[in-house]
């Protein structure tokens, strides 16, 4: 992760105006929301790799010198679904914008006409006029509503289909991704950053171009109208688009830097709570309130830098047309003193001129909100196209899935599990090695040669000191993560050359820290189980699950099996969460099982019950089960012993007892002696559990 630069960051809310303002209050997170992409600037990036809550440097690639037109071309794919009405809608505003501009024309012809001729009578000549400026008003209100109605839903849908497609890809990752990455930075970009490119394209994008539109097509009235007046007007745009884009350069990175600080405030927060009984526990709720005011600091400055930012260029923008309006007026009035130039075309000029105040005012704030959305782009993309782990980039989760699977999960899943011919069932280690991606440069693997082979129908134990690399041996063979060296082997086939849905389908792991999604007790078990299958069976086999597992507390539940756990839901003891983990290991019935020191957290009566049902199921598989306990090993036919990156040896429980003074060691408790002379005491190096067991 370290070699990851922290991506830069961007830009958030201007003041919006008129219809901006309201959009922008619908259109997403405000920048007084709490995680909007709203605050920020300041130091994070400045120092290049700033830390976030877990001391991790924030991953994300340094930036790419992109302009933010082509950032934002790459959500083509995703908004060409609703191009029709996002160009609708671009023309209703437009329509809209036009409608005003015709107003002043009509001002022109009742000063000039009606009102230059006023007779006792003349007011007759004023109703047809005044109607038509009223019509005008109510078309220009009505084609701005019609632009809402066309973009709010679609836009919904295309901020949904980012969504998704993000998540999507989260779940195709690998592991190490999510090792490097801090939650809290995917979340918001996963939550603040989409909301803010649909909020651009509902409305930034649209009113650049209209506003661009209309500020074209109202310097050319007014070059008609009068093209001295005209020219001032155009003398101020030059300086203005010059010192606009001068502008946009800066908040560009002023904006991406907000982001991630906003990011990094997610993460500070949420490892706050989930870890607040640590915090509270160990008095340091303190510190971690520090840390995160800290960052909150860090975000407010960069938010302020970018207020600053905004209210330059928002003076410069109103300051200079307010000058040449001054300069135009007094132009304007000389002309008109000498009659060459009508009271009624001066009056529609200065009604034009305020007609193009919003789209002139308004460039600062837009060019904001397409930077904030390029900045939420160029983020929404780094996650996009980080490598999908091996094998899983064409995979597509089950959308029906009421939880996130991960155990493998479709019809193929089921075809290839029940393709596993009874019998067969072998896996084998040949030479593996590992390193992970983040380990120190220099350091040794941690894997150096992993030469292993659990027979068909076997239970072997996986025996070694805490640390030397158990769980990861075992993550190598779902293909959580990849071998780095050497190969891994499921009945003669190396796992990378299954497809992953089949390799997880066929084996399924129950992890050494059990986690539940939020969801039922069922729901949670029957993850463990391919989709499609008939609801009666799915019952079934979730209860001869929860049987073995031993946890028919779930019965007792307030409503049983279908009670919420995880998060939202019930708090569970480690022991019960291990026991439903356990359960949705076993569910399948799986060719193969991985184990990853399954009981660690039952009572000792608790445990042995689970080990007697246990030991039906390991009967009908292939286990390799991580034990640390001698009543653990009691369940495998062989154990092999992992030190120093490689299996230094396999045998019987007795066997190595007999032969590996490490074995022993690791085995022994402190007060009973740790080299019995033979095969014969090993009893008297198990706890008093196992030994009642044997
Ligand atoms: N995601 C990771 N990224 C980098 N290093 C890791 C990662 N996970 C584990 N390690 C390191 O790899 C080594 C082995 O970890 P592993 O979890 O495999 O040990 P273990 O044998 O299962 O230990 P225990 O008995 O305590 O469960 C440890 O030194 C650990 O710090
Ligand atoms: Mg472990």
């Amino acid at each position: 992760m370290s070699s990851l630069t922290r991506t830069p960051p961007q830009p958030s809310s201007g003041e919006p105006s008129s219809e901006g303002g309201e959009d922008a209050e619908t259109a997403g997170p405000t920048p007084t929301g709490t995680l909007s992409a709203a605050g920020a600037a300041s130091a994070g990036s400045a120092s290049g790799t700033p830390a976030n809550a877990s001391g991790r440097a924030t991953p994300g690639r340094a930036p790419k010198r992109t302009s933010p037109t082509r950032t934002l071309m790459r959500l083509a794919p995703f908004v060409r679904p609703v191009r029709a009405r996002l160009i609708g809608s671009a023309l209703a505003a437009l329509a809209a914008s036009a409608a005003g501009l015709v107003v002043p024309l009509v001002l022109r012809a009742i000063v000039d006409g009606p009102m230059a001729h006023a007779r006792d009578d003349s007011v007759h000549g004023l109703v047809v006029p005044a109607l038509l400026v009223l019509l005008l008003g109510v078309a220009e209100a009505g084609l701005f509503g019609v632009r809402r109605q066309l973009t709010a839903r679609p836009l919904a849908r295309v901020e949904g289909a980012l969504r998704d497609a993000l998540y999507r890809r989260l779940q195709r990752l690998p592991v190490s991704f999510h090792d490097q990455w801090p939650s809290g930075q995917l979340l918001s970009r996963a939550i603040s950053d989409l909301a803010t490119i649909r909020q651009f394209l509902a409305f930034g994008m649209i009113f650049l171009f209209v506003n661009v539109a209309t500020f074209l097509i109202g310097i050319g009235v007014m070059l008609s109208l009068a093209w001295s007046l005209g020219l001032v007007t155009i003398a101020v745009t030059v300086p203005l688009v010059w010192l606009s884009f001068l502008f946009e350069g800066r908040y560009k990175l002023v904006t991406r830097r907000a982001q991630d600080q906003v990011g990094d405030l997610a993460t500070t927060t949420e490892e706050a709570v989930l870890g607040i009984r640590v915090l509270k526990a160990f008095g340091r709720h303190r510190t971690m309130a520090r840390r995160f005011l800290a960052q909150a600091r860090e975000l407010r400055g960069t938010e302020l830098q970018k207020i600053r930012l905004l209210a330059t260029i928002w003076c410069v923008i109103v300051v200079l047309p307010e000058t040449a309006i001054g300069v135009a007026l007094a132009i304007g009035v000389v002309q008109v003193a000498h009659g060459t130039l009508t009271t009624g075309t001066l009056v529609a000029y200065f009604s034009t001129v305020m007609a193009l105040r919003w789209p002139v005012e308004s460039i600062g704030y837009l060019l904001a909100n397409a930077n904030d959305a390029a900045s939420a782009t160029t983020r929404f993309f780094e996650v996009m196209d980080a490598p999908a782990a091996p094998g899983e980039a064409e995979e597509e989760p089950a959308a029906a899935d009421p939880v996130p699977a991960d155990a493998g999960a479709d019809a193929a899943a089921a075809e290839a599990a029940k393709a596993a011919e009874p019998g067969r069932g072998v896996i084998r280690f040949e030479g593996v090695r590992f390193r992970y991606a983040d380990a120190p440069p220099g350091s040794e693997d941690l894997l150096r040669g992993i030469d292993l082979e659990v027979r068909p129908g076997e239970t072997m134990a996986l025996v070694g000191a805490t640390g030397c690399g158990k769980t990861t041996l075992t993550a190598l063979i779902p293909r959580l993560y990849d071998a780095t060296g050497g190969r891994i082997t499921v009945d003669g086939t190396d796992v990378r050359e299954l497809p992953v849905r089949r390799l997880r389908a066929l084996v399924s792991v129950a992890f050494e820290d059990p986690i539940l999604f939020s969801a039922s007790v069922r729901e949670n078990v029957a993850m463990g189980l391919p989709p499609g299958m008939p609801e009666e069976e799915r019952r079934e086999a979730v209860e001869r699950a929860l049987r073995i597992a031993q946890a028919g507390f779930a019965h007792d539940l307030p409503d049983g099996v279908d009670t919420q756990v995880g998060e939202q839901g019930l708090s569970l003891s480690g022991g019960q969460r291990q026991r439903l983990a356990l359960a949705r290991a076993v569910v399948a019935s799986p060719a193969f099982l991985v184990l990853d020191d399954p009981l660690s957290a039952l009572d000792v009566h608790t445990e042995a019950l689970v080990e007697e049902a246990l030991r039906q199921v390991l009967a009908t598989t292939t286990a390799l089960v991580v034990a640390h306990r001698p009543s653990t090993v009691m369940l495998a036919d062989r154990v092999a012993l992992l030190e120093g990156g490689r299996i230094a040896a396999v045998g019987t429980h007795a066997e190595l007892l007999a032969s590996s003074p490490a074995y022993r060691h690791l085995l022994s408790t402190p007060d009973t002696p740790d080299t019995p002379d033979t095969p014969d005491d090993e009893g008297a190096v198990l706890d008093t559990a196992a030994a009642e067991e044997i």
